[in-house]
């Protein structure tokens, strides 16, 4: 599990747990609002398909206390870059600061302890939840595009 202590705003600790026997249906049924779908799938259960076919990814749920409020995924690059992807937070969960800890969380922990390790994620230019929240944790574009997506990377 991965704990950096932060909450969401309504006090709920956020936490990163391995999808499991217990929790992977949990994690399938989350689903982001109508209009967002131009940017992730109608279910995270895309997702876990998606990290059981590839080599690349991991998948985690988002718990909020011991309620399962998210999907993230984690992956690393030939380059030794850390790659964050598949963020959904669920519909009737966002606005929660539930998105913002569990980003940070992963965040940290893919930098490594002496943060060394480069973090880059990816996101449609017009998705302004997610390049708000990225922003704001000190994600930067790099310049690069990737299916239409900004590359960004953190910078501290
Ligand atoms: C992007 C997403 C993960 C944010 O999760 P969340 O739990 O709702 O976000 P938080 O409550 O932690 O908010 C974090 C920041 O995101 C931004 N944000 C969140 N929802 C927003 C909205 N509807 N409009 C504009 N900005 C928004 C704000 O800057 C917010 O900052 P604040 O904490 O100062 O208010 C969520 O909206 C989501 O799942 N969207 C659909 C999937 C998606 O687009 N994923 C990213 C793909 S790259």
């Amino acid at each position: 599990m991965l704990d950096s202590g932060f909450t969401d705003r309504t006090g709920r600790r956020v936490t990163l747990r391995p999808v499991d026997d217990d929790n992977w249906r949990a994690v399938a049924d989350l689903a982001p609002r109508d209009d967002q779908r131009d940017w992730v799938p109608a279910l995270a259960a895309r997702y876990l398909l998606l990290t059981m076919r590839s080599d690349v990814w991991t998948s985690l749920a988002v718990y909020a206390d011991d309620a399962v409020a998210g999907h993230v995924m984690w992956g690393v690059d030939d380059d030794g870059s850390r790659w964050i992807g598949g963020m959904v937070v669920d519909a009737a969960e966002q606005g929660r600061g539930v998105g913002r800890a569990a980003v940070r969380t992963l965040a940290d922990w893919l930098a490594g302890p002496d943060a060394t390790h480069p973090v880059r994620l990816s996101y449609h230019p017009d998705n302004t939840a997610a390049a708000r929240l990225y922003t704001s944790l000190g994600f930067a574009p790099t310049g690069v595009m990737e299916d239409d997506e900004l590359v960004a990377e953190l910078s501290r």
